[in-house]
C-alpha cells in the first residue's frame, strides 16, 4: 500500500504542475508496491507513467514543413526545482514577473524581458529553465531544431527561419533556439565563415523585427564562439555555472527526497562530485537509488552513491 507520505506528495507534485516530482513519487510507489508483492500492480502503474510521459511532438498546424523544423515539448517543472546561484534565480524570476505584469509596463511604452540568451557549460539548467518560464506561465514550448533550419543554401535557410518567425508571431509560446552556436558562431571553419554570418544577419534582422509575445530564448555552452553583435539584440543574458559545494548539496537532497539514505549529504566529500555537472549529480543520484531498488536494500548506499559520482567524473578523466 501506498503510505499516506507518498499519496500527499503525489496530489500535491499534481498541483504544483511538478511533472518530475509526480513522475518520480508515482515510481516510488511503483517500487513499493512490487516490494510488497503487487508485481501486477506495479507493472500497471509504470506503464501508465511510461504512456503518459512520452514526449509529445504536437502536429504543428497549416504550415508545411514547419513540423519537421520544430517540436513541441511538454514543460513538466518549476522555478523550485532549479538549483542556481540566487543571482540567477532572481533573473528568473524578474522575466516571469515582467511577463505577468507586461500591461502596467506597456501603459509606460515599455516591454517585457523575452528575448534571452542562456549561456553555460552543458548539463546546468539552460533547457531546463526554458521548460520552467513555459510550465510557470501557463505557455507552450517548442524546440527549434536548428540543424534542421541551417542548409546549404541560404535561400533556403532564410525561408525557413521567416516561417519559424512567422509562427512564433502568430503562436503564444517560449521557443527554444536551442545548440544555437550552429547559428551564431563568429568563427565558422573558412570556407562557411561568409555562409553564417549570412544566416546569423538573417537571423538577427527576424529577432529584431520580431514584435511576438513570444518567448526567444537561445541557448549555448560556448559564449566566448558568440558574434558580439548578438548580445545587443537580446533583452537579457543568463549564465550558469557548474554547482558550488552548497548547490550540489541541494541537487543531491532534492533527488533523493523521496528516499530513504542512511548518511548525512553534507559529509560527502567535494572530491566526489568536483567537476561534474548539475544533470550528472542528478543522473548519479538516479543510479544510486536503481541501485537500492536492485539490490534490495531499504536505503540509499553512501558507498554506492560516491562511487557513482566517481564513474561520471572518470568519464571526463578519459577525455
Ligand atoms: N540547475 C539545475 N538545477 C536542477 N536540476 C538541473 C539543473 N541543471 C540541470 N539539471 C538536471 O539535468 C537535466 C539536464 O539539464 P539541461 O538539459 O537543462 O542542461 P543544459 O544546460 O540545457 O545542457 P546542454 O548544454 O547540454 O543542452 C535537467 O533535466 C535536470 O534534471
Ligand atoms: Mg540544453
Amino acid at each position: 500500500m501506498a503510505n499516506s507520505d507518498q499519496i500527499k506528495a503525489l496530489i500535491k507534485s499534481h498541483f504544483d504542475k511538478d511533472g518530475n516530482r509526480f513522475k518520480t513519487i508515482a515510481l516510488q510507489l511503483a517500487a513499493s508496491e512490487a516490494r510488497n508483492g503487487h508485481g501486477n500492480l506495479a507493472n500497471d502503474i509504470k506503464k501508465l507513467i511510461e504512456s503518459g510521459s512520452k514526449t509529445l511532438i504536437r502536429k504543428i498546424p497549416n504550415k508545411k514543413n514547419l513540423s519537421d523544423l520544430m517540436q513541441w515539448v511538454e514543460p513538466e517543472t518549476r522555478l523550485s526545482q532549479l538549483v542556481a546561484s540566487d543571482e540567477l534565480k532572481n533573473r528568473i524570476e524578474r522575466i516571469l514577473k515582467e511577463y505577468k505584469q507586461k500591461s502596467k509596463l506597456s501603459k509606460y511604452g515599455m516591454t517585457n524581458r523575452r528575448k534571452v540568451l542562456l549561456a553555460g557549460p552543458p548539463g546546468t539548467g539552460k533547457t531546463f529553465t526554458a521548460s520552467i518560464i513555459a510550465n510557470e506561465l501557463d505557455l507552450p514550448i517548442y524546440v527549434i531544431l536548428i540543424d534542421k533550419i541551417v542548409t546549404k543554401y541560404m535561400g533556403e535557410t532564410a525561408a525557413k527561419l521567416r516561417m519559424v518567425f512567422d509562427f512564433i508571431e502568430s503562436n503564444k509560446g517560449v521557443y527554444l533556439f536551442d545548440e544555437f552556436d550552429a547559428i551564431g558562431t563568429e568563427r565558422a571553419r573558412d570556407n562557411e565563415v561568409g555562409e553564417m554570418r549570412r544566416v546569423l544577419n538573417a537571423f538577427l534582422q527576424f529577432l529584431e523585427q520580431d514584435q511576438s509575445n513570444s518567448f526567444i530564448l537561445a541557448a549555448t555552452n560556448n559564449i566566448g564562439l558568440l558574434d558580439t553583435a548578438l548580445f545587443r539584440r537580446f533583452d537579457d543574458t543568463l549564465f550558469y555555472n557548474l554547482p558550488s559545494k552548497e548547490e550540489a548539496f541541494e541537487l543531491i537532497k532534492n533527488k533523493l527526497i523521496n528516499f530513504k539514505y542512511g548518511f548525512k549529504i553534507e559529509n560527502i566529500s567535494l572530491d566526489s562530485f568536483v567537476g561534474l555537472s548539475h544533470a550528472e549529480i542528478s543522473l548519479a543520484c538516479e543510479d544510486a537509488v536503481k541501485d537500492m531498488i536492485l539490490s534490495g536494500k531499504k536505503q540509499v548506499q553512501k558507498k554506492a552513491f560516491i562511487s557513482m559520482l566517481q564513474n561520471r567524473q572518470e568519464i571526463y578523466k578519459r577525455k
